[in-house]
């Protein structure tokens, strides 16, 4: 079936972090939100209908992850991602952001120092210091359009207690989809120096035409011996709300040093609503999945082509993967402040803040593109009155 993704829907009294807490996160009311990552679009209609049929039921006793769950993901990992993954190097857990906190405190001590690759998604930073570890920092660089790793400037800054690296791929908010071979670059550097790959997969089903996603474990038996991913459906379908991830790896000292972390810290017993939607969405949804992805490539191009007209100044980081773009503002010559007063007080629209995202953050802002194009467009607008 066709979805309409052009029709608003009002998210407003659903108690969504994005359209009701603007005046608890920002003092502000009445603003349009193209900030935290979700879309404002349905999720397919498969996994509508598998939340109300389990609804339905009416008991929402205790729960386990069913093996037809299980088996969704394997099969969803074979045929997307040519990634072929045992049902035993699963772990259930309960998110993306929990499960890198509890892979922190697994795999290494308080002082022990943790990579990450700034501008980056920023609960990497948090979990890394909310445990008393050490950030390291190897900062993306920026040449022309195009971020790449700085591998030179890795091997230096990994010293004899540097014990992770987090990886976001594909990258928030460069919106990089790292190939393969910058991949095996960064995997041979991380297995030379002993270093463990926390590898956040989240956005790997968005990803954009002409790329391609290569999960880090699937790339060789070495990669795989210290790659621990962590991944999810709830990007993928819009389930953010629902809370359920997977922690995988065919490493089992890794696997079992997780889990047996994990069960210090949480119950076990997994979420029933939020594994039947993923499970149906992983069967059904890759149809909704290839129309949410041309949407999205559109929205891509009207944002590229409106600032190219209006704001010259701006300059869009090419979107390789995830929803998110990351758009230049230094050229404006405006202070971060400025920047943000004039975007979230004057325009009143709600973006996420280049300097979130750490060291490389300065000067940009990041811009959810998973909203109707008339969303877009009346925050486009609104920022071109104020900043142009
Ligand atoms: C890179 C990345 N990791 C993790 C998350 C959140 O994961 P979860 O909701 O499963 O904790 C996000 C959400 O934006 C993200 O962008």
């Amino acid at each position: 079936m066709r979805y309409d993704f052009d029709k608003p829907i009002d998210r407003r009294g659903t108690a969504s972090i994005k359209w009701d807490y603007s005046k608890r996160f920002t003092g502000l009311e009445e603003l349009l939100p193209l900030w935290v990552a979700d879309m404002d679009f349905p999720s397919c209609n498969e996994v509508t209908e598998a939340l109300k049929r389990r609804a339905e039921h009416g008991i929402f006793g205790y729960t386990l992850e069913s093996e037809s769950y299980f088996q969704a993901v394997i099969d969803w990992m074979q045929h997307r991602h040519q990634w072929e993954i045992r049902r035993g190097w699963m772990v259930a857990a309960p998110g993306v952001v929990p499960s890198l906190n509890l892979s922190i405190l697994a795999y290494s001590q308080p002082g022990d120092g943790v990579i990450i690759q700034p501008p980056v998604y920023y609960p990497f930073k948090e979990s890394i210091l909310n445990n008393e570890r050490r950030v390291v920092e190897n900062p993306l660089r920026l040449e022309g359009n195009r971020y790449t790793m700085d591998l030179d400037q890795l091997e230096e800054a990994i010293d004899e207690r540097t014990r992770l690296l987090v990886l976001c791929s594909p990258h928030n908010p460069v919106a990089r989809v790292w190939n393969r071979q910058e991949l095996e670059q960064l995997v041979q550097i991380c297995r030379q120096r002993r270093i463990i790959i926390l590898s956040d997969e989240i956005h790997h089903d968005l990803i954009l035409e002409g790329h391609r996603h290569t999960p880090a474990a699937s790339l060789s038996e070495e990669a795989a011996a210290v790659t621990v991913t962590l991944t999810s459906a709830t990007k993928t379908f819009n389930l953010a709300g629902l809370s359920c991830s997977l922690v995988i790896t065919s490493d089992k000292d890794l696997r079992e040093t997780y889990r047996d972390t994990q069960k210090r810290v949480c119950s076990g017993i997994a979420n029933a609503f939020s594994t039947a939607a993923a499970e149906a969405g992983y069967r059904h949804g890759e149809g909704w999945l290839q129309q949410v992805l041309e949407y999205i490539q559109g929205n891509y191009r009207f944002l590229v082509a409106f600032l190219g007209q209006r704001l010259p100044g701006a300059r869009v980081i090419p979107l390789e993967g995830t929803y998110l773009a990351w758009i230049d503002f230094r050229a404006l010559g405006l202070s971060d402040e400025q920047l943000k007063e004039r975007i979230l007080k004057k325009a009143r629209v709600w973006l996420d803040d280049g300097p979130m995202f750490g060291t490389g953050g300065e000067g940009f802002q990041r811009i959810n593109l998973a909203c109707p194009r008339s969303t877009l467009e009346q925050a486009l607008e609104a920022m071109v009155q104020v900043l142009g």
